[in-house]
């Protein structure tokens, strides 16, 4: 086995050359082993890999380039990748028992398909286990329509569980407390009388697999203006990420252009979801970008910006507080309005409970998946989906295969949809309407809830292509 940080190389992202442009096909390589991970002082985490690091490596395609990965599994357990955000063949989609039968460890598989959509993508493993001990990686689609930055980073924002805590939310019963920010959307939301029990609680926090003071420092000159591209590769919790001293102006919401860019001074990162931002460097100095949270261990996930000269100087930092902060939302990116969402085509109301203290059921319509309601679509129909949470967690919803329009927020409408594959449902009576046109291939899509204990407890269902 292998043991070391085994963080990612690199995360500066060089433009891709002339020859890699003008290539038909790029070919990948992963092997999923197991990897003894110390991102940190302290025990050991028994994690998996994709070659040999956690997160595994960033994989780069042009948007139309044939893409090929030859996934090798010696993880131990059987496992398959997902290409989260991709619209491809429903056989590539990399889901166990639905698209593919699951890869034992020792055998092999071809995923293969023309990269589309462009935008800021990730692969994981889906079968149970496999994201929160490692198999993740970052999946850039690249659009050559892009504006041209001066430089471009890639962020994986990941946390490392407590293995014992995962069981244990699964069952309705860990102790672990919200580690949100003071002054967050999260814990203003609590109710004195909501006791969890869903939470998983983490003992390092990362970003692209090492945390600081040994994160890997991002050199920029004065008058830059420098693109990130950052993935919450959290299982189970929101990430509000920070640059001190800098606002951010958002312009992808989970890889997709958005129609109007937002500055904002933080984003805010649901579960598997990504955001494009850049900042304009305007003085000299060296600055902290943080993952913000209340867990005492918070201050790891941190790297330093520096313009030259700045290397060792003591980084400005943020409070690790939303009190007073300008962060990132679906109704300022959107323009919020009032008046509920439309519903074009033929509609579902989902309503989304469970999680009770002690129960290991999170439900839609009050049933788990494989019992819930499925989405039945015939080619070109038009289909909206309107949520409704009656619990007291966030719910980041996923649909694989499709770029959905998340129209309308907590009862109110938005001006300019948000493309997305990803969207968060606000605990305690929060709603959220997705609206989306049945054009991807046909076959079995899901539709789940992205923190992994949710979708392992039934929070799942599907939109099925007649054929
Ligand atoms: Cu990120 Cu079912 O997927
Ligand atoms: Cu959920």
């Amino acid at each position: 086995m292998r043991r070391g940080a085994g963080a990612m190389a690199a995360i500066s992202l060089a433009p891709l050359s002339l020859r890699a442009l003008a290539e038909d096909t790029v070919q990948y390589e992963l092997t999923a082993s197991p990897l003894s991970f110390a991102p940190a002082s302290g025990p050991a985490f028994a994690g998996l890999a994709f070659n040999g690091s956690i997160p595994g490596p960033v994989l780069r395609v042009v948007a139309g380039q044939r893409f090929r990965a030859r996934f090798i599994n010696r993880s131990g357990k059987p496992a398959t990748i997902h290409w989260h955000g991709m619209v491809l063949p429903n056989a590539m989609d990399g889901v166990e028992n639905i698209t593919q039968r699951a890869v034992p460890s020792g055998e092999e598989f071809d995923y293969q398909f023309v990269a589309n959509p462009p935008g800021t993508r990730w692969y994981h493993d889906h079968v149970r286990g496999g994201l929160v001990r490692g198999l993740f990686g970052m999946l850039i689609v690249e659009d050559p329509a892009d504006e041209r930055y001066d430089a471009e980073y890639a962020l994986v924002f990941h946390d490392v569980p407590n293995l014992a805590t995962v069981e244990q939310a699964m069952m309705g019963v860990s102790p672990a407390p919200m580690v949100d920010p003071l002054g967050s959307p999260e814990l203003r939301e609590m109710l004195p009388d909501d006791r969890m029990g869903d939470e998983v609680s983490y003992v390092a926090h990362c970003i692209n697999g090492q945390t600081y003071p040994s994160t890997q420092k991002i050199a920029v000159t004065v008058g830059q203006r420098v693109r990130l591209r950052v993935l919450n590769a959290n299982p189970t919790q929101t990430r509000y990420v920070r640059l001190a001293e800098h606002r951010l102006t958002v312009t992808h919401s989970d890889g997709n252009r958005m129609e109007k860019p937002l500055e904002v001074d933080a984003l805010r990162i649901g579960v598997a979801e990504r955001y494009d931002a850049w900042f304009e460097v305007t003085k000299p100095g060296a600055w902290l970008l943080q993952g913000l949270s209340s867990e005492p261990l918070a201050y790891q996930q941190a790297l330093v910006v520096h313009t030259p000269g700045f290397e060792n100087a003591s980084p400005a930092a943020s409070p690790q507080s939303l009190a007073g902060v300008d962060f990132f939302s679906y109704e300022s990116a959107g323009g919020a309005g009032d008046g509920e969402p439309r519903s074009g085509g033929t509609a579902y109301d989902f309503t989304l409970g469970g999680g009770e203290y002690g129960s290991d059921k999170w439900t839609i319509n009050g049933k788990t998946y494989p019992n819930t309601p499925k989405i039945f679509v015939t080619r070109g129909e038009h289909v909206s989906i309107h949520y409704k949470n009656t619990t007291d967690m966030d719910h980041p919803m996923h649909l694989h295969g499709h770029v959905f329009r998340l129209t309308g927020v907590d009862g109110k409408q938005l001006a300019r949809p948000l493309p997305k594959d990803t969207a968060l449902v606000r605990a305690h009576g929060g709603t959220a309407s997705w609206a989306f046109t049945a054009d991807s291939p046909s076959g079995r899509w899901l539709l789940h809830c992205h923190n992994d204990i949710h979708m392992m407890d039934g929070m799942m269902t599907e939109v099925v292509y007649r054929s």
